[in-house]
């Protein structure tokens, strides 16, 4: 595997693969990797010929009072699965050669409206970060396809809306999230649980879950988003919101009874220290609650 640092000889290796016909795929991440990003690796390299995977841990995407310092960085782990992994190269940018006049001085995108609800209400300016990050990352690599996980199913959408309101030159693929045997979602964030926190994490998913039962069973979507959040705070959590939205209008608030279809049940909630998100869609919940 190749590691480029700047965006000529990146863009270098890009142009002569492409002389030689050959497809590239691309998978934006923040590092510390685990089976959910090979999993977007192994999806990216079943539709590309060469795959590149960015680590960048990108500062504009964090809040002031976030885990920007703290999130977990292992490059010398992340390197090697990557390579074993069948990656072809890995870009790492350093924050001058992604901003190179600085934070304050840098051109900002927003994705307006999904940007503004759910994780991006919690988390002011979240969405215009990693909408920033991912068009220059984009620009950069110019990759033909380029994949993101379901488990930040907000941000997918937000990229999906930016690749096609700026007609940037690229597939977007969504990866599946890949989860512990207990159903916790597979994120990095998941290191910072302590103790018995990883067993109570789990309850997210579980209440994800619950809820797309209750309203498969009649419930009306306000009883079942009621205790959602309930089951998430019984469990010691601290819910930022437990909805269940049409994942093709995940902005817009549903009511009453509803049809399964398109359903998706989305969480995000504290439980510690560590913020974890979900989501879980109509299809992927079994009928008998687990
Ligand atoms: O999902 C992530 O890891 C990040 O938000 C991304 C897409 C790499 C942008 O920094």
């Amino acid at each position: 595997m190749q590691t480029f640092r700047t965006v000529e000889v990146l863009r270098a290796q890009v142009a002569a693969w492409r002389r030689a016909g050959e497809r590239v795929g691309f998978v934006p991440t923040m590092g510390n990797l685990h089976a959910g990003h090979y999993g977007l690796i192994e999806l990216a390299r079943q539709r590309a010929d060469r795959v590149i995977a960015s680590v960048f841990v990108n500062p504009t995407q964090f809040g002031p009072n976030e885990d920007f310092a703290r999130y977990p960085r292992t490059p010398e782990q992340d390197a090697a699965g990557l390579t074993a992994a069948g990656t072809a190269a890995l870009f790492l940018p350093e924050v001058e050669a992604m901003y190179p006049f600085g934070l304050a001085g840098s051109v900002r995108v927003e994705v307006p409206g999904l940007s503004d609800v759910l994780c991006g209400a919690c988390r002011p300016g979240h969405f215009a970060g990693v909408a920033t990050v991912v068009l220059r990352l984009l620009n950069m690599a110019q990759p033909d396809v380029a994949v993101f996980g379901r488990k930040d199913l907000q941000q997918l959408q937000v990229i999906r809306h930016l690749v096609r309101d700026l007609a940037l030159p690229v597939e977007i693929v969504a990866g599946p999230t890949r989860r512990e045997p207990s159903g916790l979602a597979m994120s990095s964030r998941n290191q910072y649980l302590q103790g018995e926190e990883r067993i109570r994490a789990v309850e997210l998913s579980r209440a994800l879950k619950a809820m797309l039962h209750a309203v498969g069973r009649g419930e009306s979507v306000e009883l079942a988003e009621a205790h959602g959040l309930a089951r998430l705070r019984e469990a010691g959590m601290e819910p930022d919101y437990a909805v269940l939205r049409r994942e093709s209008a995940l902005a817009s608030p549903l009511f009453g009874a509803t049809a399964l279809d398109d359903l998706v049940a989305l969480g995000a909630a504290r439980l510690g220290r560590t913020r974890l998100i979900d989501n879980i869609a109509a299809a992927e919940a079994q009928p008998d609650g687990s």
